[in-house]
């Protein structure tokens, strides 16, 4: 299923022991914590792209401590993923949402994400699942058709090969930051749903929306936690203990079927076709506020892995 990511290459990988390789010979190592390596260096933008070992470290530590289990729930709810599903998560970061679903399920996952931070923690903590590091802006080193449920968690939005990868009847998860998404801390945000529809229409038609909202009372250390997490660490004056929401829009998508891809490539402004948010209504599913304690362990991450997590 894994493809070569050389560029004009493409051809299947096969995997030996610990290596993979391509007939044209062009090969890539396991890594001693089990994920793979794909990245080409014209497809990463810096040394080290994507989130920093700091970042992942805080957004582990707030998926550990609850806070987010409402709106895994919400997710897995929405995906409905059974034991033959085959999942894809596109921007997977430290692999809470796929790991744990597949840790439910028993569906069949798939990781990729532009960290390497983040893949080696994803490989570490879930070794059933495969991790890859890539650039999911660009191509998806999997063969066409290869999954039936495609996730995007406040991650990348390729459209064209998500659309490729994902078999016929496929779907597609997407979820974004609600605009009252940590609205304690950076305000109220962008309602992103109406574009992010536009940006999939003419490959994917929506079939279904939620919103998931919930809320919890972080000590002084989450706070800072969840600013690492969101990339803002500096701040003048240290975090203090507040109450902060957490809020998904989530996006159900179904492959359209029939569509001819090179027609439809570059056609997602087309003013001819009705919005399906505009004309759907806005159904909005608000999980109970759940409210934890002010009690947040600062474990490190390597403290977690020498545990087995
Ligand atoms: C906001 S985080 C979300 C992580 C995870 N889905 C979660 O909800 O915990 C966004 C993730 O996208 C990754 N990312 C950024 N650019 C990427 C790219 N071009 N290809 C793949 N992943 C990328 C980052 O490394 C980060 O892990
Ligand atoms: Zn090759």
């Amino acid at each position: 299923m894994l493809l070569c990511p050389v560029r004009d290459c493409h051809l299947p990988l096969e995997r030996e022991a610990r290596h993979l390789f391509c007939p044209r010979g062009h090969s890539f190592d396991v890594a001693r914590s089990g994920y793979i390596n794909l990245l080409q260096p014209q497809d990463r933008r810096s040394k080290q792209p994507g989130d920093t070992a700091a970042a992942i470290a805080g957004r582990r530590r707030l998926h550990d401590c609850g806070v987010t289990g409402p709106l895994l729930h919400a997710v897995a709810e929405l995906t409905a993923a059974s034991p033959d599903d085959v999942v894809l998560d596109a921007g997977c970061g430290e692999g809470f949402y796929l790991g744990t679903l597949a840790r439910e399920t028993g569906c069949d996952a798939h990781g990729v994400d532009i960290s390497i931070p983040a893949v080696d923690a994803a490989a570490r903590r879930y070794p059933a699942c495969e991790w890859i590091v890539a650039n999911a802006d660009r191509f998806l080193p999997y063969a066409d058709r290869s999954f039936s449920l495609v996730l995007s968690i406040t991650a990348r939005m390729n459209a064209d090969e998500f659309r490729r990868v994902l078999r016929e009847d496929g779907r597609l998860v997407v979820a974004l930051p609600a605009p009252e998404d940590l609205v304690e801390l950076r305000g109220a945000g962008r309602d992103r749903a109406a574009r992010t529809v536009e940006t999939f229409a003419g490959r994917f038609t929506l079939t279904d929306r939620r919103s998931v909202t919930t809320a919890a009372d972080l000590d002084a250390a989450a706070v800072q936690d969840v600013l690492h997490s969101i990339y803002r660490p500096m701040r003048s004056q240290p975090a203090e203990p507040m109450r902060v929401t957490f809020s998904l829009d989530l996006l159900l998508f179904r492959k359209l079927a029939g569509a001819n891809d090179r027609r439809l490539r570059g056609n997602a402004s087309d003013p001819e076709r009705p919005n399906p948010v505009a004309s759907e209504g806005r159904c909005r599913w608000t999980m109970p506020v759940h409210s934890y304690p002010l009690r947040h362990r600062s474990v490190n991450l390597d403290e977690h892995q020498r545990r087995g997590h």
